[in-house]
């Protein structure tokens, strides 16, 4: 398997790329959008590319080949949106899935609307390729159109239907889960006629709302683009986090990569108060964290009693990511308003990991083989969580269902039946189990686009089809035309046959 790796290794770097221009796009001011970007982008300037990255969290340490174009604007808006995250329990499925075309077309704006990339726009620059963050955020294909250079998209969902149309995957909807539905890929028969509909709502709000918009903005910000469709095929490439340790099973053409892992980093090491709570718990650790745009301290406070109440009657020591102040605590719960999460995963006397089923806290606890416990506000959170069940490595409880009651009885069955330990340790190890480590993976395809000048062949000719030649209704029209002209012909030669005898009406 080593040598595996090391042979592989050896023949990437033979047909090293020269070093390229690159330019990435990642202005979405969520932590979790741009560890993805900035993941890729950093190892392409490591192996001596020129990187720009347009981002809007500013880079502490300079970096070599590495540029950055600061996105400033983003954040006001995003800070107003965090308080409002909770109140989506109460969304129905409409509000749900034009809240995120919404988002998209607001951020998409913020960030072409900014001043350093409207001066960064402005500027002569050479690009050989531009890497653009997928996120309801098409317009953002004008970097390409600007530099003529070819596109990659990275999704940080895995998704199909997210991503699979722009380069002609195949995601239907009785197999393929939609975002915003916690079912698993095994739908009974209602729960598929709900995901269909929510995969023509989806389509449907694409269509007629968010590409017109997208399509708005390409052409206010780069003047002289052609229409968005146009561009919004020509995409060479689809990285996507998703792999089949995390996510479902579906087609994949050859030029859409799943990449789930690679932002996982070595283990470091912990801050010295940290490493002894962990190294002391000798009944084991229970890591909780709605990760960085939910915050613990906006739970209802009866729920956060309930919650300390339970803790501590257990045996198991807690650290909580609790950005307030707990004064009345119990002595088995430590609580800090952020903690290194990939490190604390890593430690062996972790036991589960209470998340709000966010995508990234998923792959880390596979990666580091630990169970979850779910407990999903919005967008891909349940679905997440319920992949999690199917897969019988983690358990999870709605956050508007969750109470003292439900709380306590998962938690205690998740402690103490082992097969949630063994499921997770066995799915970790289909991770780890790759020819290429996923990061690799993602450079090479990256300078594979390169070395190919956009990779044209790669492309599916089912681009080239409109939607009725596509699902083949033009010959099943034609077919059924057919069909009913010999039927005719025959009724005819039937009629004007001697065996044809006409009933004589009865008087
Ligand atoms: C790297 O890219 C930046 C543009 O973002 C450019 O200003 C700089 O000259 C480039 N450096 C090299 C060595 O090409
Ligand atoms: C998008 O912007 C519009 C107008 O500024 C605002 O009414 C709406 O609430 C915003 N939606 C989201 C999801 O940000
Ligand atoms: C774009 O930014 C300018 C300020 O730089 C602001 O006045 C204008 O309202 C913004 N336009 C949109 C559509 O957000
Ligand atoms: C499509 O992408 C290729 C590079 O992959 C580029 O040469 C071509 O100009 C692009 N087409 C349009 C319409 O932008």
């Amino acid at each position: 398997m080593n040598l595996h790796v090391t042979v592989l290794g050896l023949l990437c770097f033979c047909c090293i790329t020269n070093a390229a221009q690159i330019l990435g796009v990642f202005p979405f001011p969520a932590r979790s959008h741009i560890q993805l970007g900035n993941r890729i982008l950093k190892e392409l300037a490591d192996r001596g590319h020129n990187v720009t990255i347009i981002s809007p969290y500013k880079e502490k340490a300079q970096r070599k080949n590495f540029n950055q174009v600061l996105v400033e604007n983003v954040f006001q808006k995003s800070a107003e949106m965090k308080s409002d995250l909770f109140n989506h329990v109460n969304y129905n499925i409409l509000h749900r899935v034009l809240f995120l075309n919404t988002l998209g077309i607001n951020f998409t704006e913020l960030a072409l609307n900014d001043t350093n990339v409207k001066a960064f726009l402005k500027e002569r620059h050479h690009f050989d390729l531009v890497i653009i963050q997928h996120f309801n955020s098409d317009a953002y294909n004008g970097f390409c159109y600007r530099y003529k250079a070819p596109c990659i998209s990275v999704s940080p969902l895995p998704v199909p239907n997210w991503f699979s149309n722009k380069v002609g995957n195949s995601a239907p909807p009785s197999y393929v889960p939609q975002l915003l539905v916690s079912y698993s890929s095994k739908m009974n028969f209602w729960q598929r006629i709900f995901n269909s509909m929510v995969y023509l709502l989806s389509e449907i709000s694409h269509r007629f709302y968010l590409y017109p918009e997208q399509n708005r903005l390409l052409q206010k910000y780069f003047p002289g683009a052609p229409h968005l469709d146009e561009l919004y095929y020509n995409t060479s490439l689809i990285l996507y986090n998703g792999h089949v340790s995390v996510s479902d099973v579906s087609p994949n053409l050859p030029n859409t990569i799943d990449i789930a892992g690679y932002h996982v980093s070595p283990p470091k090491k912990l801050p010295e108060d940290l490493q002894e709570f962990l190294d002391n718990a000798i009944d084991g650790v229970i890591y909780f964290s709605m990760g960085s745009n939910l915050l613990s301290q906006d739970f209802p406070i009866s729920l956060i009693n309930s919650i300390l109440k339970i803790f501590s009657k257990l045996k198991q020591r807690v650290v909580w990511k609790f950005e307030g102040d707990l004064p009345n605590r119990p002595t088995n719960v430590l609580i800090r308003s952020w903690l290194p999460q990939q490190d604390i995963l890593a430690h062996p006397n972790v036991i589960l990991l209470i998340t709000h089923g966010g995508l990234l806290s998923v792959i880390e606890a596979i990666y580091f083989g630990k169970p979850i416990l779910g407990l999903p506000v919005y967008s891909d959170q349940g679905l997440n969580s319920k992949r999690a069940e199917e897969a019988g490595y983690g358990r999870f409880i709605r956050f508007e269902e969750l109470s003292e009651e439900s709380f306590e009885k998962v938690l205690n069955e998740m402690i103490h039946n082992p097969t949630y330990m063994s499921k997770a340790k066995a799915r970790s190890r289909i991770m780890h189990d790759q020819p290429l480590p996923p990061l690799q993976r993602a450079i090479f395809w990256i300078e594979y686009v390169l070395r190919h000048r956009g990779a044209p062949h790669l492309k599916s000719s089912a681009l080239s089809l409109s939607w009725y030649q596509y699902f083949l209704l033009d010959i099943i029209f034609g077919l059924i035309v057919f069909c009913g002209l010999i039927v005719m012909v025959l009724i005819a030669v039937w009629r004007n046959s001697i065996f044809y005898k006409p009933k004589l009406k009865q008087y």
